[in-house]
């Protein structure tokens, strides 16, 4: 597809640059008719530019800027805020939206509401006990069936993995071990349909979830919003690095229940190459520390 891109907007910003974002609030601020200011980054992911922002006009007011380097992820942005709109009044608990653009330099954000609380580390009994129901509230919440998760699964196991499951297998003696595994779990359920028809946040992860006071009081992260089926936000859960054995086996019978231990297995498989390719890739030194468990969850959920 040709770009739009002017020669000094088609170089991609560094995500962490002030400079930046306080551009991109600049021109929210101006859309918006908002006075809020930056406060502080909140250090995350590898895609895009969290901060925390305070309110001109009532300081102790906060809100969460979000922006992307990427100029071409804004149609998915300017979708999730609707899908969000959608899920909340479904009572799905993640922060709403308060204004969605794309900035002057082409490159698109959203302000959302600001949700006191902190993530667990561990994957416990508990916290599983707390995340179980939330995942549940997903079911049959078909949000937005054009960006379909089973259907990237599909194509994923089709082939579309093939580059990665190469790199990793050609990376060590210990990711061609892990790739065996994945492999061996992939084939050992034989033909498997992944059901659609769930809202699937996409990056299911302890840290993208808020406690206070034991209970979940958010889900964020969000702006990879579809449809699909909730075992591979399930499967995304197994793959997290701290697990106690009670709290990964109780969350392992709850997504075997969602569409039974094959859609699980094929989501997992997924889920669990593509995290260990990312991390092969932009944290080398921690492949070590993260292939050994993830091959012994594959095996545990070998038929
Ligand atoms: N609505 C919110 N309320 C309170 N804190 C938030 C909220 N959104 C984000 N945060 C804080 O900011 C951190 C980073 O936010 P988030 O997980 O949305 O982005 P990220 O992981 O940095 O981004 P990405 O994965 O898109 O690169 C979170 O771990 C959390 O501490
Ligand atoms: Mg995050």
């Amino acid at each position: 597809m040709p770009s739009h891109d002017t020669p000094e907007q088609s170089l991609t910003p560094e995500r962490t640059d002030p400079e930046v974002a306080r551009l991109v609030l600049a021109d929210a601020n101006r859309t918006h008719g908002t006075t809020y200011h930056l406060a502080k980054p909140l250090s995350g992911g590898f895609q895009s530019g969290t901060w925390l922002l305070r309110n001109g006009r009532n300081d102790d007011a906060a809100a969460i800027l979000k922006w992307s380097p990427h100029r071409t992820s804004a149609p998915l942005i300017l979708r999730a805020g609707h899908a969000v709109e959608r899920a909340r009044a479904a009572g799905y608990p993640t922060p709403a939206w308060l204004a969605t653009g794309v900035a002057e330099l082409g490159l698109p954000y959203h302000i959302q509401q600001y949700v006191p609380g902190s993530s667990p580390r561990r994957l416990t009994v508990e916290v599983a006990e707390r995340l179980i129901p939330v995942l549940e509230q997903q079911r049959g919440l078909d949000i937005d069936p054009q960006h379909c998760w089973s259907k990237y699964t599909r194509d994923q196991l089709a082939g579309g993995w093939d580059h990665a499951r190469k790199a990793m297998a050609g990376s060590s003696a210990q990711g061609a071990g892990f790739v065996a595994s994945i492999d061996a779990l992939f084939t050992s359920f034989g033909q498997v349909e992944l059901p659609t028809g769930d809202l699937v946040h996409g990056d299911f992860r302890l840290q993208n979830t808020l406690f206070r006071s034991e209970r979940v009081v958010a889900v964020i992260d969000i702006e990879a919003f579809g449809s699909g089926t909730r075992a591979y936000d399930y499967a995304t859960l197994l793959t997290v690095d701290d697990v106690d054995p009670a709290g990964w086996e109780l969350t392992r019978l709850a997504g075997e229940q969602v569409a039974g231990p094959g859609v699980l297995a094929h989501c997992f498989a997924l889920v669990a190459l593509e995290l260990a390719d990312f991390v092969r890739q932009c944290v080398p030194g921690r492949l070590p520390v993260i292939l050994g468990p993830l091959r012994d969850r594959a095996e545990a959920l070998l038929r």
